[in-house]
């Protein structure tokens, strides 16, 4: 499977950004697990602080026929109608992800614009939960 890991606003910095919700692991790092873990699959990587460049790369995406995406799209999770929208347009499955459990965090955190775009959503298990989303979509595929 052709698969892309999109991450969207400030997880550029994982690794050093508040290590103690978010942990020390790089994205280098976890795409590095990922890969070698899903070495029969493509596994592309995009991340962006841009809600635009966010959107162009769905449609990117859908246009180059992947197979799925698995999105961790940060705080605009919270606030993003037109993500929403741009799920909704194209025709491959997303996966919603989060690092940390968003729902015992600040209420602000709570709702998710993009939830009923999405197939599904992990969210909660540190970096693992990409892995999760990865393997969701393989199984998904196979079933
Ligand atoms: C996050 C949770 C969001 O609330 C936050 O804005 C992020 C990261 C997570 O992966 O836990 O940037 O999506």
């Amino acid at each position: 499977m052709n698969i892309l890991i999109l991450n969207g606003p400030n997880l550029n910095r994982l690794g050093r950004r508040e290590p103690g919700i978010y942990g020390h692991q790089t994205m280098d790092d976890c795409m590095e697990a990922l890969r070698a873990r899903y070495a029969g699959h493509t596994l592309q990587y995009f991340q962006s602080n841009s809600e635009g460049a966010l959107i162009d790369r769905l449609y990117q995406a859908d246009d180059e026929g992947t197979d799925g995406i698995v999105f961790n799209a940060g705080a605009y999770t919270h606030t993003s109608v037109a993500l929403h929208d741009a799920i909704r347009a194209i025709g491959v499955p997303v996966i919603e992800v989060h690092i940390s459990n968003v729902h015992t965090r600040e209420p602000f955190r709570h709702h998710s614009f993009i939830s009923p775009a999405c197939r599904g959503v992990i969210c909660g298990f540190g970096m693992d939960s990409y892995r999760l989303a990865v393997e969701a979509l393989i199984e998904a595929e196979r079933a």
